[in-house]
């Protein structure tokens, strides 16, 4: 049996499940979704993962900045350099995998038309952003520490001339109710077949629409584990907390799959 890549859906804090989820699957990687809010620093709160050389790849999502502590267990963590966000990695199995962390924020850019600025950006990198901020509220010499989690133009255009077999977000592509086209639209220029988020902490069976959007796309629930393979079908390892209860955004799509018909 092929060692699983396990996609981690929002851990906010927990690890302990990932620890255990990885061992029982003899996982050969293991893939967060963001927003960890580790309690400790990240190299630490998946300690067991490193000792067994299981290779640990992340983005981040909008609760990691969202406090000093937090900023630091992540971005300055020993694990700092596993974030793939804006960028290509090679998973074990050979697999391309692309990352964008963090949220769409109406501050800096949300990507639709009924918004601010009818979805025109008002920074279109965190530089230009950095430099219209006062110096006092400036973070790293970035922009204000709580937008190292938003995302920025930038990163949107510097994956879209990259290539990958995965792609992960945090926030989710358009089949989601709250999610965007703009995410679709990335995927399909890398390329890649497979896109997997978190942040909305559910599970919704968006099969009827892969077709026509030309990847297959997976949410992961809150603290929930799924094994995706190389085809991109999932199998769920450990069921979301509150799966169940987002039952009702399944209707939504179906719904939505009914009037389009
Ligand atoms: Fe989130």
């Amino acid at each position: 049996m092929t060692r699983p890549i396990l996609y981690c859906g929002d851990p906010h804090g927990r690890f302990h499940h990932i620890v255990v989820a990885a061992s029982h699957t003899k996982a050969s990687a293991v893939v967060l979704l963001g927003d960890m809010e580790p309690e400790r620093p990240l190299h630490l709160e998946l300690a067991p993962l490193i000792e067994r050389r299981i290779p640990v790849f992340f983005i981040h999502g909008n609760h990691d900045a969202d406090s000093d502590e937090l900023w630091m267990r992540v971005w300055g963590s020993e694990l700092a350099s596993c974030n793939v966000h804006g960028r290509v990695v090679e998973l074990p199995n050979g697999q391309r995998l692309a990352g964008l962390g963090g949220v769409f924020r109406e501050t800096v850019w949300h990507p639709s038309a009924s918004a601010a600025r009818a979805g025109a950006p008002a920074f279109k990198t965190m530089q230009e952003h950095a430099q219209a901020t006062p110096r006092q509220d400036r973070w790293q010499e970035g922009p204000p520490r709580k937008h190292w989690g938003t995302i920025y133009p930038e990163t949107v255009d510097a994956l879209a001339d990259l290539r990958a077999d995965v792609l992960i977000t945090h926030e989710a592509p358009g089949y989601h109710p709250n999610g965007f086209a703009l995410i679709d639209t990335l995927a399909q220029a890398m390329d890649a077949g497979v896109v997997i988020h978190g942040h909305h902490h559910d599970r919704i069976d968006s099969s009827a629409r892969w077709q026509a959007q030309g990847f297959k796309s997976h949410g992961v629930g809150l603290r929930g584990i799924s094994a995706i393979d190389a085809e991109g079908r999932a199998e769920v390892v450990l069921t979301g907390e509150l799966d169940g209860q987002r039952a009702h955004r399944q209707r939504f799509i179906d719904d939505v799959d009914g009037w389009c018909d």
